[in-house]
């Protein structure tokens, strides 16, 4: 029997049209990863450009030196016996302030406020607390200040009065060395006494919401421990401008100043 002679051409036909397609596809693959992958080096690129003017943007003052930099490849400096992050100050267990550091431009209200150890704060400081006083005291809240510059020889009794009666571990967990606390730069303030509980009451739920406004932060958040070094502090308020108080406020959820700057607080 005579085989039937099948027409092989069209399956000839579809098999080449399917070979090409098949190329250009993955040849089309091959090219737009190569750029894409080109574009992420060209992004990674404009970062690190950027990230170098920054850093050559960053005009020391004089007698400004370089340290180091942080976990976020921020700039690490030291001026007049503080350190900088990126221009912003910081104080904690990992960078003390020299024994000798003192505020500067200082303020000292008139006023019959108690202030543990020293009666002034920094004056930008102090003012945009005036403000905040002010308007909380529209609202029927009564703000003051219970501690504020303290000098590195007030923060020597102060802690070793709380070592005396906890010890010194318990006293690393709420108070600073002398060197190391904040309150030596006049740019953080307690308010209205030691209260933990302050942040839930009427007058504390409109500080958490507003501090921010008039550029401070709350400086222990809880939860926050490990980062900061310290127990949570509802009273303890530091100034940083209201562009960084505003990032770290987190819309509730504060970010530390540890964590945004990339340092550590430990001893
Ligand atoms: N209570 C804070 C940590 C200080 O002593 O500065
Ligand atoms: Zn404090």
């Amino acid at each position: 029997m005579k085989r039937k002679k099948v027409d092989k051409s069209p399956i000839v036909l579809v098999l080449i049209i399917l070979l090409v397609f098949s190329l250009l596809f993955v040849l089309t693959g091959k090219y737009n990863q190569k750029n894409s992958s080109k574009k992420k080096d060209k992004k990674v690129s404009n970062v690190l450009e950027k990230k170098k003017n920054e850093k050559e943007n960053y005009n020391l003052k004089t007698g400004e030196e370089i340290v180091g930099k942080s976990k976020n490849n921020k700039l690490i400096t030291k001026y007049m016996g503080a350190y900088y992050v990126d221009g912003v100050m910081i104080v904690n267990k990992s960078y003390p302030l020299d024994a000798t550091y003192k505020p500067v431009d200082t303020y000292k209200p008139i006023t019959s406020d108690y202030l543990y150890g020293g009666d002034y704060l920094d004056k930008t400081v102090m003012e945009n607390f005036l403000k905040m006083k002010e308007d909380a005291k529209k609202l029927g809240y009564d703000f003051w200040l219970s501690s504020g510059y303290r000098s590195y020889k007030v923060q020597v009794d102060l802690y070793n009065n709380y070592v005396n009666r906890d010890g010194k571990d318990a006293a690393d967990t709420y108070s600073a060395r002398p060197g190391y606390s904040e309150h030596q730069s006049g740019l953080c303030f307690d308010m209205n006494g030691t209260n933990s509980n302050f942040l839930n009451t009427e007058a504390g739920k409109w500080t958490n919401e507003h501090l921010t406004d008039y550029g401070f932060i709350l400086r222990f958040p809880e939860g926050k421990e490990d980062e900061t070094g310290y127990e949570f502090e509802a009273w303890h308020y530091r100034y940083v401008g209201v562009d960084l108080a505003k990032k770290l406020y987190n819309n509730g959820n504060w970010i530390s100043l540890e964590s945004y700057l990339g340092v550590d607080s430990k001893y």
